[in-house]
């Protein structure tokens, strides 16, 4: 399944367009199956109703794992590098991380859970974090992990959404200087969650934590009463593997839904193309596993491929700007593949952090999350790269289960800040405002992708209208990205950003209706519009216009910014926290009461020379204070 050569990519890229059926029916026999499937594929994607593989029986762990044992047994399979250089590094072999799994997965069903219950996961980046996310995977558990970043109540709105029975998490977490609690969170949290019978709480940080008698369990005691001895439960290729929450252009964020056999056949197949995997690689990822980067490129992906996968605890800048360089020493890290946010801040740190550290094991740079701009590009290509790696740029989305877009390591054109070419069986496609197929090259549309994949979402937890509208309604028989795109001349992509009220921030994707009902909580509060603006670090910036009840003086000003803040790390987390607050009397509607949120864009973008046409305004004033008061 292995493409080693640009017209290699050219013939299976034609094949996957004639024949996609035959493509991905090969492809998938590159895994272990209990059973083969009957029929690959039936879809439409007016319901949608998308089934991969079907009839298939499997186990993702046993692909992950078992088949590797006698072979890559004795290979390293995970690194845990901790957030604190001077404290020991751990490394797990196939054969111990196996092990890990099927006592932790023996610790789940002492605690009875059974097939297709789900497991909320809130926890740092340590090793049994992905223990717990596989252990859920062994025995057909559905896990749902979420960023540990999160707030008590975003945490409780999304195990409430799943309808969680169990939740993993430790005691606290490092990050950096700090250490930040995480059991006290979930106590919160569950305050509302009448779902959650069960808390496994791992040990950390060595914190005296509040236990709840006949809910809370230590992990250290958990393993006592269980062997290592754990069979795989078998999965039909449709049954849900994992559910991750991500944010839409609505308030609320929902639950997509991977299944296990389309999401093992594209994650296993798309790390090792895009990266380019050989057998003695080692691939750091820096993602966090809450996000879908980390599930699929720390963990399934490499996992899958026998490759040997790197978990960082930490952070870049801890306990200098030099983390990730020196960490890439120490293991002979060869891939390493990170976000441009992180590539744009050690780049403001100066190359001088960079340079004493021997970075000739690197063999490709990979960035993923948000449009990389041409000078971190250059920089990241430059003086980590030492120009004789490529640097893929990867596009692709929690939805889509692993990269779409992206040039192959070492074998594609590449373009600065472009994202490239889709990978075989991926078929994009650039719309105009009126849904038509825009066919020629050198223009710009809608990203949309119109046959299926096996990686692509099945549905949205719970609600599958909401999958439906989200994602399939907008241009019927198309799946719609949210994402505007370029084709070059040359039939590259480059991907200009999000067209829907989402925005991207430090590759982290919010809806601005979500942060405007978190804002909307703080009780001086009378009404907000959340927009994005450049930002030289983050890609994208917060700028939140407000109303308050009374119009703040001067000096009011810094408490309430200070008091709405606080809100929104309660309501979502401190990643959310808008960068600029501008204090408004109105805001730009239409007679109708729709904000009109160009304008608003225009001006937290500083560009008030052309706001375009505003008659349509019911006050048309309120532009005038919005430009008086914008905050730079
Ligand atoms: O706007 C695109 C941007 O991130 C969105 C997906 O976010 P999320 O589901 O959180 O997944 C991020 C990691 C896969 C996309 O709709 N995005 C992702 N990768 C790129 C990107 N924008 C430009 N270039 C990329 N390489």
């Amino acid at each position: 399944m292995r493409i080693n050569t640009y017209s290699e990519y050219e013939i299976a890229y034609r094949k996957s367009v004639e024949d996609p059926e035959a493509f991905w029916t090969e492809i998938a026999e590159n895994f272990n199956w209990i059973k083969k499937w009957d029929r690959t594929l039936e879809y439409n994607f007016d319901e949608p109703n998308i089934k991969w593989f079907q009839g298939g029986k499997l186990n993702i762990t046993e692909n992950c794992l078992d088949r590797h044992l006698e072979k890559l047994g004795d290979k390293t399979a995970l690194i845990f590098e901790p957030n604190d250089p001077k404290e020991t590094y751990r490394k797990f072999t196939y054969r111990e991380l196996h092990e890990q799994i099927c006592v932790f997965a023996n610790v789940l069903k002492d605690l009875g859970v059974q097939k297709g219950d789900r497991i909320c996961i809130y926890m740092p980046m340590i090793p049994e974090l992905a223990f717990a996310v596989l252990a859920c995977a062994r025995i057909g558990a559905i896990h749902s992990v979420v960023f540990a970043g999160f707030s008590a109540h975003a945490l409780a709105d999304r195990i409430i959404d799943a309808e969680a029975k169990v939740v993993i998490c430790s005691d606290g977490l490092n990050r950096g200087h700090k250490q930040i609690p995480i059991k006290s969170t979930v106590d919160e949290a569950l305050e509302n969650c009448p779902s959650v019978e069960k808390v496994v709480v791992v040990n950390r940080l060595n914190w005296p934590v509040k236990m709840k008698s006949g809910r809370d369990i230590w992990y250290q005691d958990a393993i006592k009463r269980v062997n290592s001895d754990c069979p795989a439960t078998e999965m039909d290729a449709e049954d849900m593997l994992f559910i991750l929450y991500t944010s839409g252009s609505t308030g609320k964020p929902k639950g997509v839904v991977h299944s296990c056999g389309g999401y093992m056949v594209y994650a296993g197949y798309s790390f090792l193309n895009v990266f380019q995997y050989d057998n003695e690689d080692i691939h750091f990822c820096t993602a966090d596993i809450g996000w879908v980067t980390g599930h699929s490129y720390i963990l399934y992906g490499p996992l899958l491929n026998g490759a040997t996968t790197v978990m960082f605890e930490g952070i870049p800048t801890f306990p200098d700007p030099a983390r990730f360089w020196q960490i890439i020493e120490k293991y002979a890290v060869t891939h390493f593949y990170t976000a441009p946010t992180a590539i744009r801040s050690l780049m403001q740190s100066g190359e001088e952090h960079v340079l004493p550290y021997g970075l000739d094991s690197l063999k490709v740079l990979g960035s993923v999350g948000e449009p990389i701009n041409e000078e971190a590009w250059r920089w990241y290509n430059i003086h980590v790269g030492k120009e004789r790696c490529p640097v893929i740029d990867t596009w692709w989305q929690t939805e889509t289960g692993g990269v779409m877009i992206s040039g192959l390591a070492g074998i594609s054109p590449l373009r600065p800040a472009h994202a490239g070419q889709p990978l075989p069986g991926i078929q994009p496609v650039l719309l105009d405002g009126e849904g038509n197929e825009i066919a020629e090259n050198d223009k710009e549309g809608y990203l949309c992708i119109k046959f299926p994949w096996p990686g692509m979402l099945r549905t949205t937890y719970g609600d599958h209208e909401r999958c439906r509208l989200t994602y399939f309604s907008t241009y019927k028989g198309y799946y719609f990205t949210g994402d505007g795109a370029r084709r070059d001349e040359n039939g590259l992509y480059r991907i200009i950003g999000r067209v829907d009220d989402v925005i991207n921030v430090s590759g982290h994707r919010f809806g601005t209706a979500e942060i405007e009902n978190a804002i909307n909580q703080n009780k001086n509060v009378v009404e907000s519009a959340v927009v994005g603006y450049p930002h030289d670090l983050k890609g994208q910036g917060i700028y939140a216009y407000v109303i308050c009840h009374n119009q703040p003086s001067i000096d009011e000003m810094q408490w309430i910014r200070a008091s709405i803040l606080e809100t929104v790390v309660e309501q979502i987390g401190p990643i959310a926290k808008p960068d600029k607050i501008q204090f408004v009397y109105g805001l730009p509607k239409t007679r109708s009461g729709k904000i009109m949120r160009r304008i608003l864009r225009k001006v937290a973008e500083g560009d008030t020379a052309n706001l375009g046409d505003i008659s349509t305004l019911l006050d048309p004033m309120v532009v005038e204070e919005l430009k008086a008061g914008v905050v730079l």
